[in-house]
């Protein structure tokens, strides 16, 4: 067993033998992250001293990044006793427990995504934050990533699930689930939720399903009566893939604008990739909070555009949606 210390924040910790952020994790510090997979690059670390297993470059960590001694703590296991630096989270997140949970509802959306609404009771809940995701397991599939698409405190959760071409996990969701029945949940996960501390704008992006935890910060922002100034483009590839009205009473509250990247005929709104759009109509973003879901490289390009066009990198808040095809 090893010692982990956060220069950042003195903060200590013991690694067995499970991962580095898994291991922080139990020991119940807050530490940022989101896949879990070494995909999104949000467990990023600086090892100051110590030695750890080796890790590979891909989208979320460059060569040149590992060569300088950072790191993905979900990827990554201790050899020794370590000093790291990472930002801790300011927002306590409620604890992950896996639960089974009963099955209260299944809506087709449109044509490739449905609605799985799971019942909660006092007596088997999770607590998480507008935004977060939980992992849901069913036959012989584990711990597949759903984002939550409702507030904190109602009696339901529920997911936003697009049935993937080829995709065994969703198609047999879509197949097989039946009003009744339960499934297992393991959440919440992820440091994706709403920044309550900022008193800045709000643009919103999704892609797709990404609506889900979008929709879930808004809820959450609309119930709770916070004053804030809030743009949601929604990106879609065609006009049949607005899978969700949005809803009357948030389009007094909000600017929605939509966005088609591939529009059937008699479209007369915004044509292009969704992050493009908050480009086009955004010449500074240094004032804003942008909040990100959606297929990774949208996220990954947002990110990177988004702060050439001054948006603080601490007021960056996304969520990528690996999509898994097995
Ligand atoms: S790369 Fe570690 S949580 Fe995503």
């Amino acid at each position: 067993m090893y010692q982990v210390i956060n220069k950042t924040t003195g903060n200590k910790f013991k690694v067995n033998k499970d991962n580095i952020l898994n291991s922080a994790l139990k020991e119940g510090l807050f530490l940022p992250y989101g896949c879990q997979k070494g995909l999104c690059g949000k467990c990023k670390a600086f090892i100051v001293s110590g030695e750890v297993s080796n890790i590979t470059p891909n989208n979320a960590i460059t060569k040149e990044e590992i060569d300088n001694n950072i790191t993905l703590l979900c990827q990554c296991y201790a050899k020794s006793d370590l000093e790291i630096e990472i930002q801790e989270l300011a927002t306590r997140i409620p604890p992950s427990s896996k639960k089974n949970m009963k099955i209260k509802e299944i809506n087709a959306l449109n044509y490739d995504v449905f609605e799985l609404v799971l019942e909660q009771s006092k007596e088997n809940k999770i607590s998480f934050l507008a935004g977060q995701y939980a992992n849901l397991s069913y036959k012989k599939y584990i711990d597949r990533p759903f984002s939550i698409a409702n507030t904190p405190n109602d009696d339901f959760i529920s997911f936003h699930i697009k049935v993937v071409k080829g995709g065994g996990f969703t198609n047999l969701l879509a197949n097989d689930l039946k009003i009744g029945e339960n499934i297992e949940i393991e959440g919440p996960k992820g440091s994706f939720y709403f920044n309550e501390q900022s008193t800045n704008p709000i643009i919103m992006v999704a892609g797709g399903t990404g609506l889900g935890p979008i929709k879930a910060i808004i809820e959450y922002i609309i119930k709770h009566q916070l004053k804030r100034k809030i743009t949601l483009y929604w990106g879609v590839n065609t006009q049949d893939d607005f899978y969700l009205d949005i809803p009357k009473e948030w389009l007094e509250k909000i600017t929605f604008i939509p966005v088609l990247s591939n529009p059937k005929k008699n479209w007369h709104g915004r044509i292009g990739f969704v992050h493009q759009a908050v480009l086009d109509d955004i010449s500074d973003l240094s004032n804003y909070d942008i909040y990100v879901c959606g297929a990774p490289i949208m996220v990954k390009t947002a990110n990177e555009t988004f702060i050439e066009k001054g948006l603080k990198i601490e007021n960056f808040f996304s969520d990528s949606f690996e999509i898994n095809t097995k």
